[in-house]
């Protein structure tokens, strides 16, 4: 592992200390979304799944989740947490998403697409790509520039709008423009910048459901 990659797993690790269950807040903003997800025949992977909120959204809808994130702590967590969790496992998707081709239905990437480069998040996505099947969805929630409660522009800009933090790691802000082309490989059906609030202070975001082509 390169020492970025060695920090952002540290910095996460340190984040998903022992929580329980009860503790798990649900913001409900995959409603948007309940007729895909009700619909979904095969898997649905939660993608750097963290504390795993939107796992349990999903389990109390009865789907079959695979949850899996860089942080050995998250998936700790989520193991004891969730028991109804089909699988977990501790993986960096930018070393590719060890699931065999056309796997799942959905892919739920919550708060986890925007750590990346340009080219990483390209080599991301085509993994993503490949384990979706044809008609699956990735539906996500990114940073957007207007996120300034939680540093959107500060830091040493070292791609567009992507930067490097004072702290070392990495953040990117998504605007529309952004997403209509990182994203132009699937179909976005739906793109809006939404305000969610399960931080201490309001987050900028944008909801974005996509369909792969
Ligand atoms: C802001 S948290 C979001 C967690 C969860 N999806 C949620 O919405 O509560 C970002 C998560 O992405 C994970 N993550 C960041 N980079 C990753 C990578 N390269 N591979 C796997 N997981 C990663 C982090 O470990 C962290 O748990």
């Amino acid at each position: 592992m390169n020492i970025e990659a060695v920090n952002s797993v540290n910095f996460w690790n340190n984040i998903h200390t022992n929580y329980d269950r009860e503790t798990i807040k649900v913001d409900n903003w995959l409603d948007e979304f309940s007729s895909i997800i009700d619909s979904a025949a095969a898997p649905i992977l939660d993608l750097g799944c963290g504390s795993g909120n939107d796992t349990l959204y999903l389990i109390k809808k009865n789907k079959n989740v695979f949850a899996v994130d860089q942080s050995e702590n998250a998936i700790i967590n989520i193991k004891r947490n969730f028991p109804e969790v089909i699988e977990t496992r501790t993986m960096n998707m930018l070393d590719g998403i060890d699931y065999p081709d056309n796997m799942f239905s959905i892919v739920i990437a919550d708060l986890s697409l925007h750590y990346f480069s340009d080219e990483d998040t390209k080599s991301v996505l085509s993994e993503i790509k490949r384990i979706l099947r044809s008609e699956g969805y990735l539906l996500i929630r990114v940073n957007t520039i207007n996120d300034v409660n939680h540093g959107a522009g500060e830091g040493e800009e070292i791609e567009h709008h992507f930067y490097r933090t004072k702290d070392g790691m990495f953040k990117r802000f998504f605007d529309e423009e952004d997403i209509r082309r990182v994203f132009s490989e699937f179909n976005i059906f739906f793109c809006e910048e939404q305000k969610m609030m399960r931080y201490r202070s309001e987050k900028t975001v944008y909801c974005v459901g996509m369909k792969n082509t």
